[in-house]
């Protein structure tokens, strides 16, 4: 994609931090503010292109706020740091901007736009470019969301509903996937369905960061986890290691 002509032009003349040379995503000395509430304290880590990455910890640790701030929200406000997708600086940028460059956020609320069909939540998704999947190509892969392409979205059942918000951010091109919580209030069967279809997201290798309470679903998913106490990252090691490691968990996730 050629940036100049998008008016995202990066303003940063080249990267500080090695990190940023190298890695396809890079979360560098990440300070974020809610007003003055201090709550990401100073994060750091890097994503590989492909890598499927569980960012986990207790409630309230920060991993939604942090994903606030990779997304460039105007809430959290960050105050230090940088962010690289691409070799391109999404902490320079704002929300549109960083969106517009292939951050796809998928919300815990899944931000169904109510009065609208299915099909018209995808369609005004794409409303912009960079145009991902088709219409035809997201229904053939998420057939439940073509029976129901004309009921409004916001009618839809719980699972359903995070399927539009999958599908929704798969209607544009992104490049980097962040998904906060998208088990939550869902019966075990969904869940499978859910994450069946994440599986396939993996398979076309987007990059991606997945938020979950329900960390041992979401580390089977993973390759890798980050682990978050208190804003700041206490464990970054493969996601199997969490899954062998019971002390670990017992102290940082509440499983
Ligand atoms: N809009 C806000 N204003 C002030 N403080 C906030 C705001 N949103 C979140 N916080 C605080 O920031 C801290 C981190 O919250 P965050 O939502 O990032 O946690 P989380 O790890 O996603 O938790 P959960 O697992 O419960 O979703 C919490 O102490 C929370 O109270
Ligand atoms: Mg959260």
């Amino acid at each position: 994609m050629d940036l100049t002509s998008t008016g995202t032009k990066p303003t940063a003349e080249k990267p500080v931090n090695e990190g940023a040379a190298t890695a396809f995503f890079s979360a560098w000395d990440l300070h974020s503010y809610y007003g003055e509430s201090y709550i990401v304290q100073g994060v750091n880590f890097d994503i590989h292109e492909g890598e499927i990455v569980a960012l986990l910890g207790r409630n309230g640790a920060g991993k939604t706020s942090t994903l606030r701030t990779i997304a460039r929200m105007d809430d959290p406000q960050l105050r230090h740091g940088e962010i690289w997708l691409d070799h391109q600086p999404l902490h320079t940028m704002q929300s549109w901007q960083a969106a517009r460059l292939g951050v796809g956020l998928v919300p815990e609320d899944r931000s169904i736009i109510p009065g609208l069909t299915v099909e018209e939540n995808l369609t005004l998704s794409q409303i912009a470019p960079p145009i991902g999947w088709s219409i035809e190509r997201i229904y053939e892969h998420f057939p439940r969301l073509a029976e129901r392409r004309m009921q409004e979205g916001v009618t839809l059942s719980g699972g359903e509903q995070q399927m539009l918000a999958v599908a929704r951010a798969l209607a544009r091109d992104i490049k980097l996937l962040l998904l906060d919580e998208p088990y939550e209030g869902l019966a075990p069967v969904i869940v499978h369905e859910i994450e069946s279809i994440l599986e396939g997201v993996k398979k076309l290798g987007i990059t991606t960061i997945i938020v979950e309470q329900n960390a041992i679903a979401a580390l089977h998913l993973s390759d890798r986890a980050i682990i978050l106490d208190m804003g700041e990252v206490v464990f970054n090691g493969s996601a199997q290691e969490v899954l062998d490691n019971k002390e670990l968990r017992d102290e940082y996730l509440a499983i």
